[in-house]
């Protein structure tokens, strides 16, 4: 018996044994991992926060029509990092546009990358797609990064779900997410000196017989002398404030020695007045409203900006215009009685909105602190956000712009879409979203604009005259010959990182077309405080900040900061008063940067400045820091001695032989370092 007994206990515990054994190899073994397991907040996305188990907005994902229990919700521009560490086996999920947004015309594409390579992707999806099954083997895999692109029409709605989402591993129970790009925000730009530095534009285009105005920009201790010795006649300069006003009545270039004074010293500079035909000889620099306010913009939040603008110092580094995008205009079909009212007046003449209640004071008020003024149509009868557009009042609208007092208009494609030629029964006043392909026919696409743009030139102001079609049918070709002054080579930015990293990476192609009155537009600054009514702190890090400015500074592109004025923090603040790098914007020259070189995720720009130096970004788009002693000099088109200086912290670093020379380059994941390069003897 006792035999027996003996003999079940070791049978038990052989038993016991095994299955433990069993269990063990079971969690050695495969094991699922669901995506909705892992920590989320690391993602990256366009609008709101991403959610577990649920829809971008908070509901049961559902792709046409099915529900689906477990998943991620996000929005485009989405991107999520994981650590597999090569312990995941493959990836399952059904992806699909959330059925929450119905009405819209949302697209996206998902993207699966695998240590840096594209391993899946759904292709474009649309509203009403059934979800698209994806399997991917990860055998070996480091690194998985989990995007949703704007399907290259912007990012509006497209809610994305990446549902049933689940990885197979090798015996894991979690991975980590992450986001390797440091958060903390650091000031790079020295404070300017308490003596006078004349900052801003170098180069200054005016039409004859316009109303002139240009404020002398100066950083330093207040009070400032200013004064200016060889001003075209029709000039004057307020000694107090440093705005040149007057009418020029001759064309000419004059060149003007500004000088501004105060306790602590006395600077110099030249300005080159160019009296002729050509304005915006240099990138306007400004603020426009749409990025923080969108619908919610009013004339006193505007005169706050400007007023802010001033206060801020902004003004004495060459920020000059205040614009109003879209809502100042009565709108179609809002529930805001502040946006509804007559559209026109009996004669045609556009009517404000009851925000908007006297333009032209508005604009005075703007003028008198020595800015200028913006505002926004449409050459289709609705805007974007569904206020009257211009279509059939062009002229009027012009000339009602000039007797205002305005300096810059931006005009967007919008619902032009309706409006196409030759085109039976079609309904331009329709009620329809963005509509983006009536653009390829080419002599649709330039007609609204060229129509604008002469009632523009007609006017008697100097009226800069921005175009907005998101860079359809090459824009950057015919810009110039529709008076255009600047145009949108892209869809709409958002304060995402995939954002600002898939607009830079598209400048290449239009870069030759930049020049002195002609600039191409990647769309308005992401920094500060901004949201489009829902204002939160540019989800970009402090790294893609600096690249963000470095590289628009090296676009030539128009810079219009996008956030609320009043919310400036020091880091923001500190991003947009280096001179230095300003100055790289503002050069005379107006040449645009393009990529000369390209080694893995880091992109070298380099921009010909008018005095013969070169100003270089070394862009580093990718997760890992690039530590790198770079000597392909001849690449970037430099050959010699060459004064070397980094322009964000203001500062002389070396100088370098390119023949045998090497310049230690230290660029932090998604940053930047901003050189500049000076021959010497
Ligand atoms: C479009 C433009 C934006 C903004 C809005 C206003 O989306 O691209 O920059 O002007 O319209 O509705």
């Amino acid at each position: 018996m006792k035999v027996v007994t003996n003999n079940i206990r070791f049978a038990t515990i052989i038993g016991l044994f095994i299955s433990f054994s069993l269990m063990e190899i079971n969690h050695l073994s495969a094991q699922t991992v669901w995506l909705d397991q892992l920590d989320l907040s690391a993602a990256t996305q366009g609008y709101g926060v991403p959610k577990k188990n649920k829809s971008v907005d908070g509901k049961v994902m559902t792709i046409k029509g099915k529900t689906f229990e477990r998943g991620f919700g996000t929005h485009a521009e989405s991107s999520l990092l994981i650590l597999l560490d090569g312990k995941a086996t493959s990836f399952t999920a059904q992806v699909g546009i959330d059925d929450e947004i119905a009405g819209h015309e949302p697209a996206s594409e998902f993207v699966i990358y695998g240590d840096g390579k594209k391993l899946w992707s759904s292709g474009i999806m649309r509203l009403g797609d059934a979800a698209i099954p994806c399997s991917v083997p990860l055998v070996g895999i480091k690194k998985l990064e989990l995007v949703v692109t704007d399907g290259g029409n912007g990012n509006y709605y497209d809610h994305a779900d990446w549902a049933d989402a689940k990885f197979e591993t090798t015996g894991v129970d979690t991975f980590i997410t992450y986001n390797p790009v440091a958060s903390e925000p650091y000031i790079l730009t020295p404070p300017p000196p308490a003596w006078p530095r004349i900052n801003g534009a170098s180069v200054f285009g005016a039409r004859p017989g316009s109303p002139f105005q240009f404020l002398v920009p100066v950083t330093g201790d207040r009070p400032i002398t200013f004064s200016a010795t060889g001003l075209p006649p029709g000039l004057k300069i307020d000694s107090k404030t440093g705005i040149i006003t007057g009418k020029l009545s001759k064309t000419g270039t004059f060149v003007v020695a500004l000088t501004a004074k105060n306790a602590k010293g006395k600077a110099e500079k030249k300005l080159r007045i160019v009296c002729g035909d050509r304005i915006a000889l240099t990138p306007p620099m400004g603020w426009n409203s749409w990025n923080c306010f969108a619908q919610e913009v009013s004339a006193d939040k505007v005169k706050r900006a400007a007023d802010a603008m001033v206060k801020s110092g902004l003004i004495n580094h060459g920020w000059t215009y205040i614009n109003i995008d879209d809502f100042w205009e009565n709108n179609r079909d809002s529930k805001d009685q502040s946006l509804r009212g007559e559209f026109r007046d009996e004669a045609g003449n556009i009517i404000p909105n009851s925000r908007f209640v006297d333009m032209k004071s508005l604009a005075n008020y703007v003028h008198d602190l020595g800015l200028k003024i913006g505002l926004y149509s449409s050459p289709g009868p609705w805007t974007c956000g569904g206020c009257v557009g211009s279509y059939g009042h062009e002229k009027q609208d012009a000339e009602s712009y000039a007797k205002w007092g305005f300096d810059y208009l931006k005009y967007d494609w919008c619902s032009y879409g309706n409006v196409i030629d030759g085109l039976p029964n079609n309904d331009p006043y329709k009620v329809s979203s963005l509509s983006y392909n009536g653009g390829s026919e080419l002599n649709t696409a330039i007609k609204p604009f060229k129509v604008m743009g002469e009632y523009l030139r007609q006017q008697p102001r100097d009226i800069i005259f921005s175009v907005c079609q998101y860079g359809m049918s090459d824009v950057w070709k015919w810009g110039d010959s529709v008076n255009g002054n600047c145009w949108r080579t892209t869809n709409d930015i958002t304060d995402t990182w995939t954002s600002v990293k898939n607009i830079a990476l598209d400048q290449d192609k239009s870069a030759p077309y930049a020049k002195p009155g002609n600039w191409n537009d990647p769309d308005m600054l992401v920094v500060g405080t901004v949201g489009w009514g829902n204002s939160h702190p540019s989800k970009l890090k402090p790294d893609e900040q600096y690249l963000h400015i470095s590289l628009w500074s090296l676009f030539s592109a128009p810079l219009l900061i996008g956030c609320d004025m009043e919310k400036l923090d020091d880091f923001t603040l500190n991003l947009l008063t280096n001179d230095e790098v300003i100055a790289v914007n503002q050069d005379p020259l107006g040449k645009q940067a393009s990529c000369m070189h390209t080694i893995g995720d880091l992109r070298i720009y380099v921009k010909e400045l008018e005095d013969g130096s070169r100003a270089i970004g070394f862009c580093n788009f990718g997760l890992e820091i690039v530590n790198l002693a770079y000597k392909d000099f001849e690449k970037i088109g430099l050959n010699g001695m060459y004064q070397v200086r980094d322009l964000w912290r203001q500062k002389d670093i070396e100088n370098i032989d390119t023949k045998t020379g090497q310049l230690a380059l230290k660029i932090p994941a998604h940053g930047v370092l901003l050189y500049k390069f000076t021959s010497v003897k």
